[in-house]
């Protein structure tokens, strides 16, 4: 289940965790917004913040 909080899971996209490489460079701000839009309201998952903005995703990278 994806029901956390939405700051952690924006930067883990962008900077990574672990094995999986940081995003940052990769994808531009509204497909990391869209991207976890997605997961967080697929497969019955269903976190209270549930839409990103592109505008939290550009916040979330200074
Ligand atoms: C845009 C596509 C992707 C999304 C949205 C995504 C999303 C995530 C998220 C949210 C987590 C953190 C889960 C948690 O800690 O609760 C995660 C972990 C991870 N991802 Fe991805 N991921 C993507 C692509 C990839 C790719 C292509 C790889 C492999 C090359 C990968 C490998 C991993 C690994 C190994 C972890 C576990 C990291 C750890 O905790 O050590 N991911 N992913």
């Amino acid at each position: 289940m994806v029901n956390g909080p939405q700051d952690p899971h924006i930067g883990i996209l962008l900077n990574g965790k672990g094995g999986m490489p940081s995003w940052k460079a990769t994808l531009s701000d509204t497909e990391i917004a869209a991207v976890i839009t997605y997961t967080r309201n697929a497969w019955g998952n269903k976190p209270e913040d549930n839409l990103v903005q592109p505008a939290e995703v550009l916040a979330a990278r200074k």
